[in-house]
C-alpha cells in the first residue's frame, strides 16, 4: 500500500528519543542545575571575551575549516592539525562517524551503561545497537569482543564513561584494538579525559597516532565550560578525517564557538583550576555520601552516580532535592532506574546536595 505521508526511513521512530537533564525547580529561587555535568567554575573569561568580540560580526560566515581552532588545539596537544575535524559538539562527530561508517545491516557495539547517543546515531543510519554488558559498572573489553560479528563495523567506547564514571586502562583499551577487526572502527569518546588523574589512562592519542582504525572525540563542553556553543573534536587517521569532511556540514562549527574554543584551549590556569576544583570535591562526595550508606561508583570524571535501595527511592530523592533547586539526573533511559547521577558542583551544592540526602533518608526512615 502507498503511505499516504512521507515515511522516516525504517528504524528511525523506534529511535527514544534523548531527553536531556532539567534545569528547572518550579517555584525554588536559587537553583543548582547538577544535571548535564557542565562545570560549575563556567569558562575562562578569556573564552567569553572572546566570543563577545566575533558576536560584533554576525553577518559573517565562520571558517569552514576551522582551521585556526584546529591549530590551537593541535598546538596544545601536539597533534597534526589535517588529523583534527571539530564539530558542533562531539555530538555532532559521533553521528558523523556512524554516518560516514555504518550503513543498514551493519552493527554498533556499545557497552550496556554507555552515553546514550551511540545507540541512537547507529539506529539513524539503519544499522542495529548491540549493548555489551559491562562489569561493576565497567566496560568488559571480553564482553565487547564477544559481540563482535563480520557486521560490525564501529564500536564505541566512553572513556571515562557517563553515566557510570568508570574508565577501561590503558592496556585493556589496546588489548581491544588488537582483537578487533581491522575494519571495525574503534571511536574513543574522552568527553571527560581532563579529568582523569589516573597513571594506567590514556586519552586515546596514542592509539589514534599508531593505528588505522581509532578514533578519539573530545568536547569543550565539560572541563572548558562552553557546552552552550556546541564546539567538539575529534583526531583520526587520515582516511577517517577525509570521509568526515565530505559529509559534515560546510560550516558545521560556528564563528563564536571557533573563537571561545581557541582561547579556552589557551587558558591553562583556568583549566588547571576547574581539575583541582573537581579532583578536591569528588573525592568529598564520593566519601560523605557513602557515609550515608548509599553506594557511590567509584569515578573518575566530574560526576558521580548513587545507587539508591531501589528505583521508586530513586525517584523520591530526585523530587525531594528538585524542591531544594537541587537538579539531579534520572539515569532509567541508561537502565540505572535505582541511580541518580550527580555532577560535582560548587562547595556550595555540594554542601547542599550531601544535607539534602542526609534529610531525605532521615526523612524516609
Ligand atoms: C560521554 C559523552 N560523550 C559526548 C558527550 C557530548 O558532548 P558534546 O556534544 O556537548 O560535546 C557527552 C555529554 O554529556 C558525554 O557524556
Amino acid at each position: 500500500m502507498t503511505a499516504t505521508r512521507p515515511q522516516p526511513r525504517p528504524g528511525v521512530l523506534d529511535i527514544a528519543p534523548y531527553v536531556p537533564g532539567k534545569s528547572s525547580a518550579p517555584g525554588v529561587e536559587k537553583v543548582f542545575k547538577l544535571s548535564s555535568n557542565e562545570t560549575p567554575l563556567g569558562p575562562s573569561e578569556h573564552a567569553i571575551a572572546a566570543y563577545r568580540k566575533v558576536g560584533e560580526h554576525l553577518e559573517d560566515y565562520p571558517d569552514g575549516s576551522a582551521s585556526a581552532l584546529r591549530e590551537a588545539i593541535g598546538e596544545a596537544f601536539g597533534l597534526d592539525p589535517d588529523r583534527i575535524v571539530c564539530g558542533a559538539g562531539s555530538d555532532d562527530l559521533l553521528n558523523l562517524l556512524a554516518r560516514a561508517f555504518l550503513k543498514d545491516g551493519d552493527e554498533a557495539i556499545h557497552t550496556t551503561h554507555g552515553f546514550l547517543v551511540y545507540p541512537i546515531a547507529t539506529m539513524g543510519t539503519g544499522a542495529t545497537p548491540i549493548a555489551a554488558p559491562e562489569t561493576n559498572f565497567i566496560a568488559n573489553v571480553d564482553a565487547i569482543l564477544a559481540r563482535v560479528t563480520p557486521r560490525t563495523k564501529l564500536v564505541f567506547l566512553a572513556n571515562p564513561n557517563n553515566p557510570t564514571g568508570t574508565y577501561v586502562p590503558f592496556d585493556e583499551v589496546k588489548r581491544l584494538q588488537r582483537a578487533l577487526p581491522a575494519n571495525t572502527l574503534l571511536v574513543l569518546d574522552a568527553a571527560y579525559a581532563e579529568y582523569v588523574r589516573r597513571n594506567d589512562y590514556e586519552s586515546g592519542i596514542e592509539l589514534v597516532a599508531t593505528t588505522d582504525n581509532v578514533v578519539m572525540t573530545r568536547t569543550f563542553s565539560k572541563i572548558y565550560g562552553l557546552a552552550s556553543l556546541r564546539l567538539g573534536w575529534m583526531y583520526g587517521p587520515a582516511h577517517v578525517v577525509d570521509a568526515v569532511n565530505r559529509i559534515r556540514g560546510p560550516f558545521n562549527v560556528n564563528g563564536p564557538a571557533i573563537a571561545a574554543g581557541i582561547a579556552a584551549i589557551r587558558d591553562t590556569a583556568h583549566v588547571e583550576r576547574a581539575r583541582e576544583h573537581n579532583t578536591r570535591w569528588l573525592a568529598w562526595l564520593t566519601e560523605e555520601i557513602g557515609k550515608l550508606g548509599l553506594p557511590v561508583t567509584p569515578s573518575v570524571a566530574n560526576f558521580v552516580l548513587i545507587h539508591f535501595p531501589d528505583a521508586k527511592a530513586a525517584k523520591a530523592a530526585d523530587a525531594f532535592l528538585t524542591k531544594r533547586g537541587l537538579i539531579l539526573r534520572q539515569v532509567g533511559a541508561y537502565k540505572l532506574p535505582s541511580a541518580l547521577r550527580m555532577s560535582v558542583g560548587t562547595e556550595e551544592a555540594n554542601r547542599l546536595v550531601v544535607q539534602g540526602i542526609k534529610d531525605f533518608l532521615g526523612k524516609a526512615a
